[in-house]
């Protein structure tokens, strides 16, 4: 397996370009199930999760072309089934259930099981989809859903879920009348796929708000469209910047999309000036702590409170980081204490003590986001990181080590 070297201490300087989401590439690239034709989506980043889709959405007989723009033809699915061993390896495979009952009239599709951050139930997808008439029975670690057609309903999501929200917006797109979604998630990444589903033929408004209103249509026609950029990428460049005392300018990123960051990375000392679709990020003399608590869009984001633990771990001071998202999303502080990080778990929250410098050491990635925060803090530590089970980063960033040595950091991959 691969293992990703890091000689700390540099700062790092210069321009990045930021790829696509992630997390708005997956359900968009799924909503194709929707559509008989030929749909065309740009800005699609080269990822390990986007090549599991792309096998999950061939696997149904869906035709895909393309690596960064993507030609998509679900015009003849031959199978309705997504297989544990495809959906164990993403979570987000989950997304197909909805657009496969509402245009296919059935879907059986594997539970994803367990997952380090968290149990990550799907129990309110699999509610919403009853609401919608759909008859859900879970059988051999498969959901199994049947519906001649959708009906229209009132959903009120116990929780704002995000690929929850994804997945009964587009089955509601098909369904018979209309749909209210209450509590919906407000993600960025929702408003672009309900672009999408509008340029698709979809009535939807709402988007973005905590109340989505679906007027269902019969059929809907090919779209060409774009994904929005990763926001959680970019804001992990921002970071870096302030972790280094560097200065990085972040191109094609929506500051709008990472106000809540921005804030604490100002308050944290650093400079940030907006400059169109670029983000400068100029390191503070010293970081300072700032006390962190995620929530959903617009609080700050579940999927950058590791990486800011890092930058805190060298503040001058105490900070209590809250993870109110997930149950279990502290899995990078015992290898971020491996560095010399002072840090105390205490239930939902982190007291993080900075100190003055980290140590580099060998690490293990966990999952997606724990591995972002260790490589910045190998990035800032003195001395050499070894990062092991790299394939966990490889999830969700492109190229990370080959856009961090562009800006200077010693940085390199080795495999074995
Ligand atoms: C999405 O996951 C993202 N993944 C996650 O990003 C992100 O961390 C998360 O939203 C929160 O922002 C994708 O978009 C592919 P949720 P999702 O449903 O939709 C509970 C990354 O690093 N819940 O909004 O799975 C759940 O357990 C990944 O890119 C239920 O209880 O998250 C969690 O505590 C990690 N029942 C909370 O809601 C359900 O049916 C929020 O989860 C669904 C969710």
């Amino acid at each position: 397996m691969d293992k990703i070297v890091i000689v700390g201490g540099r700062k790092l300087q210069g321009d990045v370009q930021i790829s696509g989401a992630k997390n708005a590439a997956l359900p968009i690239l799924v909503s194709s199930l929707l559509v008989d034709g030929w749909n065309t989506f740009h800005n699609i980043p080269d990822l390990l999760d986007i090549k599991t889709v792309k096998k999950l959405l061939s696997s149904f007989g869906v035709k895909i072309e393309g690596g960064e723009t993507v030609r998509i033809n679900a015009g003849g699915i031959t199978s309705c089934e997504a297989s544990y061993d495809l959906v164990r390896t993403m979570r987000a495979s989950i997304l197909v259930l909805g657009p496969l009952v509402a245009r296919m009239g059935e879907a059986r599709v594997s539970l994803p099981g367990g997952c380090a951050i968290g149990a990550r139930p799907v129990n309110l997808h699999i509610q919403a989809l009853r609401d919608l008439g759909a008859e859900v029975t879970l059988k051999d670690g498969y959901v199994e859903a049947k519906a001649s057609r959708l009906k229209g309903a009132t959903i009120y999501f116990d929780i704002a879920t995000v690929t929850g929200t994804e997945n009964i917006m587009m089955a509601a797109t098909l369904a018979k009348g209309q749909t209210i979604l209450k509590n919906t998630a407000r993600e960025p990444e929702i408003v672009n796929l309900a672009e999408v589903l509008i340029g698709m033929g979809a009535r939807i408004r709402g988007a973005g708000t905590d109340v989505i209103v679906i007027d269902g249509v019969d059929s809907l026609h090919p779209v060409e469209a774009s994904v929005i950029p990763d926001r959680i990428e970019a804001g992990t460049f921002l970071l870096a910047a302030g972790m280094t005392g560097g200065d990085i300018r972040v191109l094609g990123c929506d500051a709008l999309h990472l106000e809540a960051l921005i804030a604490k990375l100002r308050d944290a000392g650093m400079r940030i000036e907006l400059e169109g679709d670029a983000v400068r990020a100029t390191g503070g003399v010293t970081v300072r702590s700032v006390d962190v608590k995620t929530l959903p869009h617009p609080g700050f984001p579940t999927d950058l409170q590791a990486q800011i633990m890092a930058m805190m771990a060298i503040a001058n001071g105490l900070s209590v980081i809250t993870e109110t998202v997930f149950e279990n999303r502290f899995m990078h502080v015992s290898e971020m204490m491996r560095m010399g990080a002072d840090i105390v778990i205490q239930g939902k929250s982190a007291i993080v003590r900075g100190i003055p410098k980290l140590h580099g050491a060998p690490v293990m990635a966990t999952d997606l986001r724990a591995s972002a925060s260790l490589i910045l803090a190998g990035l800032a530590a003195e001395g050499t990181t070894t990062l092991s089970r790299v394939y966990h980063i490889d999830r969700g960033y492109q190229q990370i080590e080959k856009k961090l040595s562009a800006l200077g950091a010693d940085i390199r991959r080795i495999s074995g």
